[in-house]
């Protein structure tokens, strides 16, 4: 159990509109007392000092850095079990904390699929024992993801699922989806949807335009995502259900999104870092690294999300870390596998937002801890007095190189190689542990 006393550190936890200069008192492993000394928002909360109550308490200086709840991350693929060569529950986890996440949902594309309460207590027992942080599932919305049938939603939700996702496919059939959504409210649980129509998308491996033309590999419209964010809202206004848009990509759907906003329906959307910084040119050389599903899109797309995020639209960042072994990507562009390793290049390129003036340090928190923490209606998230202590402490002024070979993920896939990025964790403290890197 740890005893910990972080001082002097800038503090933010949008749980609590806390932005301020303070100290944060852990004892047994849970928050026991946040201190504000000065505060951007807030008038100045008692001065009365943190007292040292344990004799092992150790203390952390943070000064200059920045102290946040433990980032949750609602979208990764950790593919055990059946897929151990590409990553395990114990290397993802420790990819994610070495991130500064603190709890990460794994997707059900898993062999077999998280598609009964079986898989799911298989990966509880196993994030139990060996992981290095939080994980919560996500359950399959059909059996084996075919789209055919109605996976055991209630039973799934009962032995510990969070959400629920077909993710890596859609559901085409809108019967189903119906069905989903109507469960989503029985259950009170979210359906994540992976948007794209199978019937536009075909084939394609990259976005369609100039360069899927140039390059000679077919493409993948915006509107295979589009037409499917466009069902899905319509759906959830017809079921009342809760609904939930993954990996949006293109300047469409964060428009449809927003206008649904707009009009009242229970919609919330995410996005990932790739998706916001770098355009479909990283595919050209046929860079299998950046093959990932939905593709990368075209600068407009990319300004249209950085709004998307701005105005709210866009309530989330996850990373879809999907880890995938080399001699897989190393294969031919239409063979390789879709994804990226996004887990220990996400904050770092999150913070680039912030550089940029399109968010404040404490809207980017907000979208990495509490509005998945509201999404997924979990504690975690929050520095709150009595939680466990999830925290990452973060150097916003050390900057690092990306080496995929110094990746604890087993995915080594990165289009990001060589990048070199500013704000990384520093120290961790998950499930108990403090890990400093
Ligand atoms: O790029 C992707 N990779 N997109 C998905 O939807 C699935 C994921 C995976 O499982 O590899």
């Amino acid at each position: 159990m740890i005893n910990l006393l972080i001082k002097n550190g800038r503090i933010i936890d949008p749980s609590q509109g806390i932005d301020g200069i303070g100290d944060i008192l852990i004892e047994a492993g849970k928050i026991k007392k946040v201190r504000i000394q000065k505060s951007k928002f807030r008038k100045e909360t008692k001065n009365t000092d943190l007292k040292i109550l344990s004799e092992e308490l150790k203390t952390i200086d943070a000064k200059g850095l920045i102290v946040m709840p433990g980032l949750i991350d609602m979208h990764v693929h950790l593919r055990e079990p059946g897929f151990e060569y590409k990553e395990t529950i114990k290397t993802g986890t420790i990819a994610a904390v070495k991130g500064g996440f603190t709890t990460v949902c794994c997707m059900p594309n898993t062999y077999p699929v998280n598609d009964n309460a079986s898989v799911t207590e298989f990966i509880i027992r196993k994030a139990a024992q060996e992981g290095c942080c939080i994980v919560l599932p996500i359950g399959a919305i059909t059996k084996e993801q075919k789209g055919e049938e109605l996976a055991a939603i209630g039973t799934m939700k009962n032995e510990g699922c969070i959400a629920f996702s077909d993710d890596g496919h859609p559901v085409l059939n809108s019967l189903i989806m119906r069905r989903a959504l109507e469960y989503s409210k029985t259950f009170d649980v979210p359906i994540i949807s992976h948007c794209e129509d199978l019937t536009l998308s075909e084939n394609g491996v990259i976005n369609e335009g100039l360069i899927s033309l140039t390059l000679g590999l077919n493409g993948i419209p915006s509107e295979a995502e589009q037409i499917m964010v466009f069902r899905d809202i319509s759906l959830a206004e017809l079921t009342g259900g809760n609904l939930h848009i993954a990996h949006v990509s293109t300047e469409g759907s964060v428009e449809i999104i927003r206008d649904a906003k707009k009009r009242g329906i229970n919609v919330t959307a995410e996005t990932c870092p790739h998706y916001f910084s770098i355009t479909e040119e990283a595919v050209r050389g046929y860079d299998t690294n950046a093959k990932v599903n939905p593709p990368l899109r075209t600068k407009r797309d990319i300004e249209a999300i950085k709004n998307g995020l701005k105005d709210g639209t866009i309530d989330v960042i996850a990373t879809d870390h999907a880890p995938h072994h080399r001699d897989e990507k190393l294969k031919e562009f239409d063979m390789a596998p879709f994804g990226i390793s996004g887990l220990e290049t996400a904050l770092g390129l999150s913070l680039r937002l912030v550089k940029e003036g399109i968010l404040t340090l404490s809207q980017l928190v907000e979208k990495l801890t509490l509005n998945p923490a509201r999404i997924l209606q979990t504690d975690k998230g929050s520095l709150k007095v009595g939680n466990d202590a999830h925290i990452v402490i973060v150097d916003g002024n050390k900057e690092f190189k990306v080496e995929a070979e110094k990746f604890v993920s087993k995915g080594k896939n990165t289009p990001f190689e060589g990048w070199v990025l500013k704000g990384m964790p520093v120290i961790t403290i998950s499930k108990g542990r403090v890990y400093e890197w």
